[in-house]
């Protein structure tokens, strides 16, 4: 795993969200060799196509970041059964003017933690659907999906469910080597 730097985002801007803190047990996980910086998710204006040539500074910065990774990690949360709305207008705005996305070819993998019982399934399965347009090869398997999310963290925030651990081991280790093969 020849230095692989993963950059991963939390779809949440809450300070103690379950999603940030998968995020941070995530870099305690990484395959050796590899690195996950965080970046957490800047609080940004709804996009609008009008001002997609002249962005808040917090996108360019987001792009540029984005750019120098080999590889992405999205942890999202469930909201009314789909992704945040902060997460999909990050991606919407890092995804444009047309022809100029950061996330093109970028190897993605994805994660998320929630309170209720399917851990952020449905929400995962409409972020995967943008990785087709936004052509992202992503890692299929495993799926890490965190139920019950307030009963696997303890009060600081730290993740203590051995099987959560595990499974993000597996997916980190299976996105490093999906930006192995794409030449990253
Ligand atoms: C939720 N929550 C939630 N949970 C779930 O499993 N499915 C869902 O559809 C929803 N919908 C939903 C909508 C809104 C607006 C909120 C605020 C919450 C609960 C959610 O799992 C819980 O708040 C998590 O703690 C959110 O993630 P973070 O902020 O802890 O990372």
């Amino acid at each position: 795993m020849a230095n692989i730097k993963i950059l991963g985002l939390a779809g949440s801007l809450r300070k103690a969200s379950f999603n940030r803190a998968a995020l941070r047990a995530a870099q305690g996980l990484v395959p050796a060799g590899a690195t996950l910086e965080i970046l957490d998710l800047p609080d940004l204006p709804g996009f609008n196509q009008d001002n997609e040539k002249s962005p808040p500074a917090a996108v360019t910065d987001m792009k540029a970041k984005i750019r120098a990774a080999d590889a992405i990690l999205l942890v999202t949360p469930e909201y009314n059964y789909s992704m945040p709305g902060v997460l999909k207008n990050a991606i919407d705005w890092a995804s444009r003017p047309y022809g100029d996305s950061a996330w093109k070819g970028k190897p993605v993998a994805v994660m998320g933690a929630s309170v209720g019982a399917l851990g952020t399934a449905r929400a995962q399965y409409d972020l995967r659907k943008c990785f087709v347009f936004l052509d992202m090869p992503v890692v299929n398997q495993p799926e890490v999906m965190i139920s019950a999310a307030a009963e696997k963290f303890d009060k600081d925030g730290n993740l203590t469910d051995a099987k959560a651990k595990e499974l993000i081991g597996k997916l980190l280790a299976a996105l490093c080597e999906l930006a192995g093969r794409a030449g990253r």
